[in-house]
């Protein structure tokens, strides 16, 4: 049997991974468990892509051998995996000696077939995207793909010859419409190749970090003809006779898993490279849309690039998971908030799935000693025949739009049914029924207990791959001890909970957030984090990405605040000033000098009162002039209801003038 063979893109080792590349690869994990439930073997190749002039200047910029640098990027995308459990089977490292053995085993065949020349390249690329943009050398052009300046690029190299591949590739797209996926962007490629292609260079001249090119010792590959045969050598391509039987086994794969913005490589370079070479093709290219960030809230000048760690930390890894399966519909951009996220775990999560469990598995616990109670046939009616007819629709719904790439429908359609017992629980009243003697009541009882636990059981199965060690929880509290991994979709049907099974502890899985005290401590553990650069991003919202992009949660770092001088002064003397009603003048001692302070205050504190009394001093505060009167700084003090009523700020302990608050 073929093994299901899943891909992420393999990331630049520029800067540490955010919640954009965890997005990708979460995905990826989820669908291989699926998979794997499905009865499928698979392999998921992800990994880091190493060389090229992005990589190259990022090393130097940061001053240190881009070997040792690209080492310690790439093991943060490797530990941040391990930590967030997301299960891999390959990691590709592009420097490494084996992924070389690949690329120039394909190139050779590429060279074979008569698809490389030698010319030479003018035009503009970009840097940060590693892309040729135009042939058109003199203009100065913006890259299409993220908007920052191309650079001038003249050097002789060597050629792929694209442009013979416009027809297969026509081809391609027309004979399997879904080979690349959605079918919006399916569409972008079509009428990308219609309107013609041309050679593509893949060696550099100007770039030593690179796989050295075999037909000239000065130049090295374009980094995406390396970076593409990842997806080769991760899984055995050019390592030798024993891993090439694996790479059979797994190739072609079955998708290639991207963000839309690197669409174009995986769709049209990367087939038209195989199809030289005489390779089968990938059946699927996937592209994903954008996670942006509270969109309309963007501001360019500050913010905070996410990371996937602070948010694990609050909502748990599977409460991120969900969120980001559940609310993002697969394919489309979509704005990514705290709020959202938090807001999610509590409605879906804590209120209609934990709820559920816990009031069931409380019930079985009160009213049958723990054990799983027999359901009593007699006792079924219409409500429990509907649950059933439902419970085997959401089954198949499920699993189909899993499949399918779909899912938040899946997810959807998994919660209407959570929905319905929840509702099926309060038409029914166990605890009620609990309260009656007689045998009927009881029986109904078994039977309406049964049935919410043997829901409980099935969404613990299809919420495996989605939220991993959560639905192993609920899994364990049914009492079952085995691993819920080894459950497999095909044998799933309703009556599979054993009765007389004892249960396992009920304890709350999903205990609910405060929203305000989480979103305050996501933000708390987000501060601090490099502030994005000033740059015109293309498309609607900006994408998140590790170059900054920003987000106006008025947050500041403590650096930040440290450039307040806030002192404890002394006001010394007050007084009212002529022709303003609400201004005093103050004399306050503030240790190493006493300042002229003015203060909006003259209409809640009569001057006599205020002398003598300690207050905070902004000592920094540029001076200006109000009234003829210089002020040497600012008093604090709350601000009361709708005028705006004044209250200073004192202290009710000893301390010295001049004190600094920090
Ligand atoms: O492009 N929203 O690497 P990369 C959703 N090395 N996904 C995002 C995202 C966002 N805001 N930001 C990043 C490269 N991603 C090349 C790939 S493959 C042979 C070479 C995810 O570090 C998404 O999967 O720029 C995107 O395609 C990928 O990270 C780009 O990562
Ligand atoms: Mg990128």
């Amino acid at each position: 049997m073929k093994t299901y063979y899943l891909t992420t893109p393999i990331y630049y080792v520029n800067a540490r991974p955010h919640l954009g590349h965890t997005y990708t690869t979460i995905i990826a994990d989820a669908v291989v468990r699926f998979q794997r439930m499905a009865g499928r073997d698979v392999a998921l190749v992800t990994g880091t892509d190493e060389h090229g002039k992005k990589i190259e200047r990022s090393a130097e910029a940061a001053g240190m051998d881009p070997q040792k640098f690209t080492d310690g990027v790439s093991a943060e995308f490797r530990s941040l995996w391990d930590r967030l459990g997301l299960g891999y089977t390959h990691f590709v490292r592009t420097s490494s000696p084996q992924h070389r053995k690949a690329v120039l085993k394909i190139f050779a065949a590429v060279e074979k077939a008569g698809y490389i020349y030698k010319g030479s390249y003018r035009g503009r690329y970009c840097v940060s995207d590693e892309a040729f943009i135009t042939d058109t050398a003199e203009e100065e052009v913006d890259c299409p793909l993220c908007g920052r300046p191309t650079e001038l690029v003249e050097e002789e190299n060597y050629f792929f010859k694209l442009s013979a591949f416009q027809e297969p590739l026509l081809e391609l797209y027309k004979k399997d419409p879904g080979f690349v996926r959605p079918q919006t962007r399916r569409n972008e490629v079509v009428r990308f190749v219609e309107e013609g292609l041309k050679d593509l260079s893949i060696s550099r001249k100007n770039l030593k970090w690179g796989i050295p090119f075999p037909l000239e010792s000065d130049q090295v590959f374009y980094v995406w003809f390396d970076a593409l045969t990842s997806y080769l050598s991760g899984v055995g391509y050019g390592k030798g006779p024993e891993e090439e039987k694996f790479f059979r086994k797994c190739w072609p794969a079955d998708v290639h898993l991207v963000g839309k913005e690197i669409l174009r490589f995986h769709a049209v370079y990367w087939p038209a490279f195989l199809m030289a070479a005489g390779l089968p093709l990938p059946k699927k290219i996937y592209a994903h849309g954008w996670l942006l960030f509270e969109q309309d809230k963007m501001s360019k000048s500050k913010g905070n690039v996410v990371r996937a760690e602070p948010l694990a930390e609050a909502v748990g890894i599977d409460g991120l998971r969900y969120y980001l399966m559940r609310d993002i519909v697969f394919g489309q951009d979509s704005s990514f908030s705290y709020d959202g996220l938090v807001q999610r775990f509590n409605s879906d999560l804590a209120n209609d799935l934990g709820n559920l469990a816990s009031r069931t598995m409380n019930m079985i616990g009160r009213y049958f000693e723990g054990v799983v109670p027999e359901p009593g046939k007699e006792s079924e009616g219409r409500q429990e025949k509907d649950i059933r007819e439902l419970a085997a629709k959401t089954l198949a719904d499920y699993q189909m739009r899993f499949e399918n790439f779909e899912f938040s429908r899946a997810l959807e359609a998994l919660w209407q049914f959570i929905g319905r017992i929840n509702k099926y629980l309060v038409e029914t009243q166990p605890w009620v029924l609990a309260g009656k003697p007689d045998e009927a009541s009881r029986a109904k009882l078994s039977t309406v207990l049964y049935t919410s636990a043997e829901a409980v059981r099935l969404s613990a199965v299809l919420l495996y791959p989605v939220t991993p060690r959560s639905a192993q929880k609920l899994w364990a509290q049914l009492g079952f001890t085995d691993a819920l991994e080894n459950q497999r979709l095909k044998d799933l049907a309703w009556g599979g909970l054993p009765a007389g099974q004892k249960t396992g502890a009920a304890e709350a899985i999903f205990p609910r957030l405060d929203k305000k005290e989480t979103v305050q401590k996501i933000i708390a553990a987000t501060a601090g984090e490099e502030k994005p650069k000033n740059r015109n991003e293309k498309g609607k919202g900006k994408k998140m990405s590790s170059e900054g992009f920003g987000e106006e949660t008025g947050i500041i770092s403590i650096d930040d605040f440290a450039k307040v001088d806030l002192r404890v002064g002394e006001i010394k003397t007050a007084e009212r000033i002529e022709g303003a009603t609400k201004l005093l003048k103050l004399m306050v001692d503030i240790g190493s000098e006493v300042r002229q302070v003015l203060a909006g205050i003259a209409e809640y504190y009569e001057p006599e009162s205020l002398v003598g009394r300690k207050v905070v001093v902004v000592a920094n505060l540029k001076p200006r002039k109000m009234r003829g009167h210089e002020s040497q700084g600012m008093v604090v003090a709350a601000s009361l209801g709708e005028e705006g009523k004044p209250v200073l700020v004192t202290f009710t302990e000893e301390v010295p003038n001049g004190a600094r608050l920090r």
